[in-house]
């Protein structure tokens, strides 16, 4: 990296338009903005070198310039850039430039800002924030879809949520869909991700905040697959190039990770890299299988002291299927009880306050209570989906029991909103439609998330 007087290298520098821009595919796309760095996503052509041009508002006379050249592979070429050394709680200003030129197109700029976090503990109460979330993005491609009625419906839902006020993105799965002409080889995958985040309506929402993810079935590989999946390790390259986690598993394996933001962990789960085929036998002997795997024994062990070590006020784990819905005859973890019922004895025997799942996949939204004995009940908020098809409730998901808000045949996201006092923190869970109109409302305080006696 290196310290320039970028205000006077742009006075050398040629404005272009159409042709530098050719050069950029997509992005920028912000990844997770900490108190003192920052990632930021391109995707440039290949052969491109990409420059990003940072300084405190106001002042890009003291701007700053990290530069890439390298390109993922001879196809395709996504770059993360890390801006390091930044003040808390400060707002910067940033710059993208490909070939040493400034990219400056009329409709989507370049450039962007972010704001780092504020340190808040040991002097000041968690702040207040929010979080966007969803699952399921489908972007047609005629040619290679299934014939009949496209199954992505209308992508301006990304410009409802680039207008919503949130720290970041959790993306829970599905972001984009990998078919027949993807999934059998490793350009096909490479290829699926960079078409769906070049579509134009996506790009100012990718700059409008901090974006994480973790992956399902069909952004992983083919339909319902597990750790089988014999392209699981290009997957994971794919994956990991176009988008930004903090981290990405442990020892190698998996995508798993979390966020910390003021009192709220997100554990981002991996339901896929050590999951057992769905055909595995639930029970051997009348017991439940622990063969039969879903997070695997490493991603839980981690899960377990990740929530134990855990000092925040909400704990939500995120993961690409359903987790509590008892009737549903879809993918859930229910179907996988060993795991399942390990971790509700865990969570009980160790009084875990503040959990709540949340997930996606279903093409409907809802939010699922199930009553625990001696405990909180444990709620499954799911948020699906964002343009591909949608869900309508019926045979026994009808009229679920253990449904208090449900959303069918809508594409939607969903927001969640911290607030409150210490020790009145509440979460308000609110989704909203393709235009950004409100579908549903639900909160929770986090006194009714805790363990009475303990
Ligand atoms: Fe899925």
């Amino acid at each position: 990296m290196r310290k320039l007087h970028f205000y006077f290298s742009l006075l050398l520098i040629v404005c272009f338009t159409a042709s530098s821009r050719a050069q950029l595919i997509s992005g920028p796309m912000l990844g997770p903005v900490e108190y003192r760095t920052a990632k930021i996503w391109v995707e440039v052509k290949p052969g491109s070198s990409a420059t990003i041009a940072y300084w405190k508002k106001g002042d890009m006379l003291h701007a700053r310039m990290v530069n890439k050249t390298s390109s993922a592979n001879d196809w395709f070429s996504p770059m993360i850039f890390d801006l390091v050394d930044l003040e808390v709680n400060t707002v910067y200003e940033y710059q993208v430039l490909v070939n040493n030129k400034v990219i400056a197109m009329n409709k989507f700029k370049a450039d962007g800002t972010f704001s780092t976090k504020d340190l808040w503990q040991w002097r000041k109460p968690a702040p207040d924030f929010s979080f966007l979330t969803g699952s399921c993005a489908y972007i047609n491609e005629p040619s290679v879809d299934r014939p009949g009625k496209p199954y992505g419906g209308d992508s301006s839902i990304f410009e409802s949520m680039a207008k919503e006020k949130a720290a970041f993105m959790v993306w829970l799965g599905d972001e984009w869909y990998t078919r027949e002409v993807d999934y059998f080889d490793e350009w096909g995958l490479w290829n699926r991700a960079h078409h769906d985040r070049k579509i134009p309506v996506i790009q100012n929402f990718l700059k409008s905040m901090s974006h994480y993810a973790i992956w399902d079935d069909h952004d992983f590989g083919p339909n319902d697959i597990g750790g089988n999946y014999i392209l699981k390790d290009a997957s994971k390259k794919v994956f990991t190039n176009y988008w930004c986690n903090t981290s990405w598993g442990m020892n190698g394996q998996g995508i798993y990770s979390m966020i910390s933001y003021g009192d709220v962990d997100v554990f981002l789960m991996d339901d896929r890299w050590f999951r057992s085929a769905d055909e595995t036998k639930d029970s051997v002997n009348g017991k439940p299988n622990t063969d039969k795997h879903m997070w695997g024994k490493e991603q839980m062990e981690w899960l377990k002291n990740s929530l134990l070590y855990s000092k925040a006020t909400f704990k939500i784990i995120a993961t690409g299927s359903q987790v509590l819905n008892p009737v549903s005859p879809f993918d859930r973890m229910l179907d996988f009880p060993a795991e399942y019922y390990d971790l509700m004895n865990f969570l009980k025997e160790n009084a875990v306050d503040g959990v709540l799942f949340l997930t996606g996949d279903r093409h409907h939204s809802e939010i699922i209570k199930v009553k625990r004995e001696g405990t909180y009940p444990l709620i499954d908020v799911t948020s699906s989906p964002l343009t591909s098809g949608t869900h309508v409730f019926g045979g026994v998901e009808k009229n679920n029991p253990y449904r208090e808000l449900g959303i069918d045949q809508k594409q939607n996201y969903t927001k969640f909103t911290f607030n409150g006092a210490r020790n009145q923190r509440k979460l308000t869970v609110e989704f909203f439609g393709v235009k950004g109109d409100k579908l549903g409302e639900w909160s929770v305080n986090e006194n009714e998330l805790k363990t009475a006696v303990k």
